[in-house]
Parts: C-alpha cells; structure tokens; sequence
C-alpha cells in the first residue's frame, strides 16, 4: 500500500485498520527486518522527534519504539511514570500532550486510563500511537504480535488460537483476539478462570465477524487442538479488588510437562511479556517458545509503524 494511506493516522485501537492496512504494514515490517539483519544504517525519519509518554511502566514498548526511531535515524524525549513530569504537579494531561505536539512529530502514549489516548488525538494535531490504554487497547502489541504468526505459520488464516490468562483486564489479550477478526482463524479458544473472561465487547466482534470461539476454564482440555498458545500473566495491578486478585492468583501455569504431554510438535506459545510465573523458565529453551522472537519483532514492526505515521517511502 502506499504510504499516504497510512500518513498522519492515529494509532488508538487495532479495529481503526483493515486487512489490507495491517498485510501492508507487515510488509514494511519486512524490509525493516531485512535492514536491519544486513546492519544496514537508515537514516529514512532523520530530522523528526518521536515523544514518548509512558505514564505507566513500560520496558519491551517504549524500548522498542526508543530503538525503532533511533535505528531510522529519528530523536526521541520523553518520560516515565508521572513522578518525572509535571503530572505530579497537578498537570491534566490535555495540557502535556499539548505541549509534546508542539515539540515533536508523533506523540507515542501509554496511559492508565481507558480512553486516554483517544483524548490525547483529540487534542494533539501530530499522529498520536497508543502503547496501551488502562485494560483497553494496545494496537502495536497486536500488530506485533500477528506479524509474528504470520511470520512463524506463513501466515495467519486456518489456525487454532488459544488465548490464555487475564482476558478480562489483559489490553494485549484483547487486542490480539480483536485483531484476529481482521483474519480467518479456524478456532479461537478463550481460556480463563471464570473471573477473568473476555470482556463482552470483544466477544461480540468476534461475533460479528463470524469467528468460531468457544471459552474455556481449563488449558489442558483445548491444548491437544492448539497451533498458536498466547499466554498473559494476571493485571493485578488493574483489579479494582485485590481480594479478587487472590482468588485467581496463579490459577494457571504453562509447563514444560504440560506442554510435552498434550501439545501439537508445531505449536508456538506466544506471550506480550512480562512474565510472572504463568509459563515456567523450562518451556525457554524448548521449541514451543516463541515469545523472545515476538518481544524482538516488536522493533521492526514499530520501525514500520512509525515510518508509515510520519509518511516516509519505506
Ligand atoms: C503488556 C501491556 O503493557 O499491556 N506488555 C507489553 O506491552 N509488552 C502486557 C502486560 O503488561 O502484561
């Protein structure tokens, strides 16, 4: 696709893309992967500033995005944590994001509010990208995460999911499965402890887009059927109860074990990061493991995604 299509769009939820959207950003994502396997030197975003605002904690997001635009050649400012800015002060966040639109060329949000960084593309005039909204969205996460599938099957279409984990307060979850509707999945298992099921919103698009899913309680049950396993660890930190929070804690646990006994040969487990204990360390070095390749896609994907933000040919 050319890059017009894509120019100056925000970035709010993986639902604002099509098909076609995402296939042309995989393909970008390609040539950025290349570039960067032959260690060529790109100076493709060279005079732009990339702002990134992490309100909440971030390592894998905001390091990617960090590397993504200094691999093309583009500046970053930013901050961590609302301790570091003004925030603290009493600062409301249309007042900062009015000010990173002033100084730089795309503003990159990560926030704990839902709807966050709706409201930041509502103020700001830039692009705004959002790196994970409250439980809401995280469309990069998504994008990089189905670009990893695609990239381990050849493609995306005809395969069995399962979704494990917090599927009620996980943005990655949900993200992932809503950007599975763009696709022909053979089978979306949603596997959770009751508390924690797929939010209805998420439910009903898979609905819409006539997507055979079923949820489950138990891996074991489903695991046998299994081509991809997205595992996500529990947001305890997003529990409105942590007396709830204790009442799942734990309840599930990929092993090594597990995995040898009821798994498909080709099945690869996926997982956002960071992990708690939801896989076991011994499932790393197994050929299963896929979630160092993912956590590593997230640079040329965002390398992808940024070019095509800030219109440059890729
Ligand atoms: C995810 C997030 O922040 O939502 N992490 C990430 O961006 N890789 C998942 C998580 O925190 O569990």
């Amino acid at each position: 696709m050319p890059a017009q299509g894509w120019r100056g769009r925000d970035v709010i939820s993986i639902l604002d893309f099509t098909r076609e959207d995402l296939c042309s950003l995989f393909e970008a994502a390609e040539r950025m992967k290349r570039l960067l396997s032959e260690g060529r030197v790109s100076r493709l975003l060279e005079g732009k500033i990339v702002a990134l605002a992490f309100f909440e904690p971030s390592t894998r997001t905001r390091l990617s995005f960090e590397t993504a635009a200094k691999r093309l050649g583009a500046e970053t400012i930013g901050f961590t944590g609302e301790e570091a800015v003004s925030v603290a002060k009493g600062e409301n966040l249309a007042d900062t994001v009015r000010m990173l639109d002033g100084y730089a060329d795309v503003i990159v949000i990560r926030h704990r509010y839902e709807g966050a960084a709706l409201y930041a593309a509502e103020v700001a005039e830039k692009p705004v990208i959002n790196a994970g909204d409250g439980k809401q969205h995280h469309p990069t996460q998504a994008m990089l995460d189905l670009f990893t599938v695609k990239e381990l099957f050849g493609g995306i279409d005809g395969l069995v999911y399962g979704v494990l984990g917090d599927l009620r307060f996980g943005r990655a979850a949900s993200s992932f499965i809503l950007g599975l509707t763009f696709f022909k999945p053979e089978k979306v298992y949603l596997i959770s402890p009751p508390l924690l099921r797929t939010r209805p919103e998420v439910r009903v698009r898979l609905e819409e887009a006539g997507i055979r899913y079923e949820e489950v309680d138990r891996l074991e049950d489903v695991l046998g059927e299994l081509d991809v396993l997205y595992v996500t660890r529990i947001q305890k930190e997003r529990f409105p109860d942590p007396r709830e929070y204790e009442k799942v804690r734990g309840s599930y646990r990929v092993t090594r074990e597990l995995l040898e006994k009821h798994a498909k040969p080709g099945l690869r487990v996926l997982h956002p990061l960071p992990r708690v204990d939801e896989i076991a360390f011994d499932v790393d070095e197994t050929g299963y493991a896929a979630y160092f390749i993912q956590a590593r896609n997230g640079v040329p994907v965002r390398m992808a995604l940024l070019s095509l933000v800030l219109g440059a040919e890729v």
